[in-house]
């Protein structure tokens, strides 16, 4: 038997076949389009490992996708593949609405035509907590039953491609779980998204731009903990179902960068022996900047068994030690491309 990983050379979808293959002798095919957040380093310690096959393509590539599902016998696809950043679906949403929606649904034909052939057949969507909009401050945090209300072109395109995952269960019978999880943190993060950006900057003397106040409130979940959540589901979710996945370590974005500074002021001191914390800058706010996310995350415990093990003082901790041992695969990642978007979203 094999799974197919899509998206399996970004950020998650990478610490999931390599947390898989660890875990697991059940073989991987990966299917990745290598966009500028794909970076194959990420998959580098499998070279030779026959377990693991790697394909360049797009999840709405119908005929490739089919050909994979044939040939490798594959028993579950997790599509994580995916535009995911929110700034970038500001300054260009049509990206977004190609591979999130079009992508989607041009892999969920894919298996449409193939998933008669096994009764075990799973499809997992990966998803976000962001299709729930935002919450008050008082608010009770978001729960599966909560209503859609996207705020970013991103937080849409990933809504509706819940949509179409679920009309194909409803009209099709496809066997199909989805998860909308809270922001994953982690080794082999992109570093456009708040943590590895932050401690890129700090480390290159740059400002570390709070967007507003600062105040806005996330629910880190350590991408560990997220693979774990994943292959969980894939055992045991109930088909049709969703399951909330969040990490119980609601924080506020400003908390979040003091506690990187003051980790970073420990581990790598400045030489003028001034804290990291002097260089972060208050910036103008992201346009519909969601104020809070929070996840409900009873029904997976409950039904599943599944809670989170990491706590973010030390999954933060283990972040920093991971970013300061691979400066080269950051400095991999922010040639080329990576600097024309920092300086078009920075200025
Ligand atoms: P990422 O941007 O790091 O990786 C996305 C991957 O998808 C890249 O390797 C990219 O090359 C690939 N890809 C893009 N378009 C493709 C296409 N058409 N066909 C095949 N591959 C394609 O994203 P991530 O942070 O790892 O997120 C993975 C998934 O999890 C996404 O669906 C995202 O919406 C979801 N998610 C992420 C977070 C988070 O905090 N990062 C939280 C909740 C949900
Ligand atoms: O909640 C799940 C989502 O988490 C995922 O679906 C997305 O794919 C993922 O990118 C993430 O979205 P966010 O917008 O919450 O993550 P980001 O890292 O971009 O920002 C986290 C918070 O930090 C957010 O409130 C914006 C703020 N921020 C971000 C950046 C990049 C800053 O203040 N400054 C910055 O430079």
């Amino acid at each position: 038997m094999t799974i197919l990983v899509t998206g399996g050379a970004g950020f998650i979808g990478s610490n999931f076949v390599l947390d898989w293959l660890a875990t697991s002798s059940e073989p991987v095919v990966t299917l990745d389009a290598l966009t500028y957040a794909g970076n194959l380093n990420n998959l580098k310690s499998l070279e030779g490992d026959a377990r693991h096959s790697f394909v360049r393509g797009s999840i709405g590539d119908t005929a490739l996708v089919g050909r994979l599902l044939r040939s490798h016998d594959v028993r579950a696809v997790i599509n994580f593949a995916a535009e995911s950043h929110v700034d970038r679906s500001i300054s260009g949403p049509a990206p977004f609405f190609e591979t999130n929606v079009m992508g989607t649904l041009g892999l969920l034909e894919a298996v449409r035509g193939y998933f008669a052939q096994r009764s075990d057949f799973r499809f997992l969507h990966v998803s976000t907590d962001e299709v729930y909009g935002t919450l008050e401050r008082d608010e009770p945090a978001f729960a599966e039953t909560n209503p859609y209300r996207p705020n970013s072109p991103y937080a849409a395109s990933k809504a509706s491609s819940d949509h179409l995952v679920r009309a194909y269960r409803e009209t099709y019978g496809l066997p199909v779980l989805v998860t909308n999880c809270s922001n994953n943190y982690g080794p082999l993060q992109f570093p456009e998204k708040l943590i590895p950006l932050m401690i890129h900057n700090a480390l290159a003397g740059k400002a570390l731009p709070v967007y507003g106040d600062g105040l806005q409130v996330r629910d880190w979940l350590y991408v560990g903990d997220h693979c774990s959540a994943l292959r969980r589901v894939l055992e045991a979710g109930s088909l049709g179902e969703t399951y909330n996945v969040g990490g119980n370590n609601q924080k506020t974005n400003i908390e979040v960068v003091r506690a990187l500074c003051t980790l970073l002021d420990r581990k790598r001191p400045k030489a003028d022996g001034t804290s990291y914390a002097g260089q972060i800058t208050h910036v103008t706010d992201r346009p519909g900047h969601d104020r809070r996310y929070a996840i409900d995350a009873r029904k997976i415990e409950r039904e599943l068994g599944w809670s989170p093990a990491e706590a973010f003082e030390s999954g933060l901790e283990k972040t920093v030690d991971w970013y300061l041992a691979n400066e080269d695969w950051v400095a991999d990642v922010t040639s080329g491309a990576y600097r024309e978007w920092v300086a078009r979203q920075y200025g």
